[in-house]
């Protein structure tokens, strides 16, 4: 299967949403990335509950919903229930990450878990199996428009190599500065699914900068 692309809405022009969303219906992107930021866990206030509903009632492909919130475990079932597909918590949030974990398979949606650039792979090593998704960290969380972090790149090969030990079936999805200079490696890497925001919202034509990361890779040798 190829590569994934999720366009993050936190790019997005919030006075027209509707008309950005819709954008992304129509082009080659696969999911919806939605940032949920709460200013205490991140240093930065995105959106919530309202906003997600009203992405929800446009968006026409899953949305990935990335938690950067303290507490998860107490706004997950509203999470699903509003539309998101995937929920993605912070392993630095959850002092108990499988029980989170089996709360949002339990509500209906694909578990994810992100990992902050500084946390080892080796924290969520345990519960690799239990996982539909790995979101890895290319920047600290709680802004768009960062420099990615390019130990990034052995972090993704790490990971790859723990899933295939692991037979486990969780997709690799890397976030923050990604765009269509490194897009290629990350995927050579392992990568499965790439959240971009600025490179696809401040490109000047937004369908052609996700046409260009949708492309196969140049394999590495
Ligand atoms: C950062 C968010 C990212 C952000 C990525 O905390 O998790 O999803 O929207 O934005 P870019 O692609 O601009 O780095
Ligand atoms: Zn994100």
């Amino acid at each position: 299967m190829s590569h994934l692309i999720a366009p993050s809405i936190l790019a997005a022009d919030f006075a027209n949403l509707q008309r950005d969303i819709e954008m992304i219906n129509g082009s080659d992107g696969d999911w919806f990335h939605v940032d949920i930021m709460d200013g205490n866990f991140v240093p930065n206030i995105s959106f919530g509950m309202p906003v997600l509903e009203a992405i929800k009632r446009h968006a026409t492909k899953p949305l990935d919903v990335h938690a950067m919130i303290t507490d998860p475990d107490r706004y997950i079932p509203e999470m699903v229930e509003l539309g998101a597909d995937i929920v993605t918590i912070h392993y630095e949030a959850c002092p108990h990450l499988h029980r989170t974990i089996q709360l949002i398979k339990s509500c209906g949606a694909q578990a994810g878990v992100a990992l902050n650039p500084h946390t080892p792979l080796s924290a969520i090593a345990d519960v690799i199996t239990d996982m539909d998704l790995l979101l890895v960290m290319s920047v600290n969380p709680g802004f768009g428009g960062q420099k990615f972090i390019e130990k990034t790149f052995d972090k993704v090969a790490q990971a790859r190599q723990l899933i295939d030990d692991t037979e486990s079936s969780a997709k690799i999805e890397v976030d923050g500065g990604v765009g269509p200079a490194n897009y290629q490696r990350l995927v050579n890497c392992g990568a499965d699914a790439l959240v971009a925001g600025s490179a696809v919202f401040n490109s000047p034509d937004p369908l052609e900068a996700i046409r260009t990361m949708k492309m196969s890779p140049v394999p590495t040798k």
